[in-house]
């Protein structure tokens, strides 16, 4: 059985790290448009190395829950479970909480925050500071080129390939903690209807996209992600 997990903020939340549409969420704080655009980042760059440099303080503190525990789990126990076993995990979070909890192989559609990478040279280093246009390139050597290494905006998600791929072959689709807002990851499970697999959502309330889903398990994500990751082995 191949699994295929969406996760979203929702599976961080209990974290600590906020959501982005949920009351006092992220974009209700700050303007996307400014802090999360191609156009914001060369109108003020300063604006948006002060939110990143923000957001790069709260991930570093984070700890992984027991639902990123769970999924890790999952990604070990699932090939002797299941004969043809495998999980594929792909994430909208930026933050590396999966890793974390020991998940070895995380999908980062939408990058990763505690990287950079430099728009002169492509080199990607982690990077846990505080970022800013005197900041020189650990490749190149020059200043002024670094940025988060997110997706903003406007801007193509990474590893759309890998993704489709493990789409295609999956036998289970799960959303776990996302809105169902962004595309292209809240097509996915219009993709995963029309092979006629199974898809479940996993979330605190039904999302935007609940009524694609065959079935919905709401709640806290640790507690209904480690509930439902031993059912899948049991
Ligand atoms: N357990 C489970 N689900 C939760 C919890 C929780 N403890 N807390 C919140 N949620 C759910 C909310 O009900 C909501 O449906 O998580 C979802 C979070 O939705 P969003 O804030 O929209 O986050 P996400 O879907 O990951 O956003 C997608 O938007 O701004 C971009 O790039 C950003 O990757 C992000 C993308």
């Amino acid at each position: 059985m191949r699994v295929f997990v969406l996760t979203g903020a929702g599976v961080s939340a209990e974290s600590g790290l906020g959501t982005f549409r949920d009351a006092g969420g992220v974009w209700s704080m700050f303007d996307l448009k400014e802090v999360a655009t191609p156009e914001g980042f060369a109108r003020d760059p300063a604006k948006v190395h002060a939110f990143y440099n923000m957001r790069r303080r709260v991930h570093r503190d984070a700890r992984p829950n027991a639902a990123h525990a769970a999924l890790s789990r999952l990604e070990r126990d699932l090939p002797a479970r299941h004969p043809g076993g495998a999980l594929t995990l792909v994430t909208q979070n930026v933050d590396e909480l999966h890793e974390l909890a020991g998940h070895r192989d995380v999908i980062h559609m939408h990058g990763e925050a505690l990287k950079v990478r430099c728009a002169a040279c492509g080199h990607v280093a982690r990077f846990t500071g505080e970022l800013s246009d005197a900041v020189a390139c650990g490749g190149c050597a020059q200043a002024g080129g670094l940025r988060p290494d997110v997706v903003w905006f406007g801007e193509t998600p990474m590893h759309l390939a890998r993704i489709q791929e493990a789409l295609e072959q999956s036998d289970l689709f799960v959303a776990i903690g996302t809105s169902g807002t962004v595309y292209p990851a809240a097509g996915y499970v219009a993709q995963a209807r029309r092979r006629s697999i199974p898809t479940l959502e996993i979330n605190l309330e039904p999302s935007n996209n609940a009524r694609v889903f065959d079935r919905g398990i709401y709640g806290p994500a640790t507690e209904t992600v480690p509930a439902w990751v031993e059912t899948l082995l049991a």
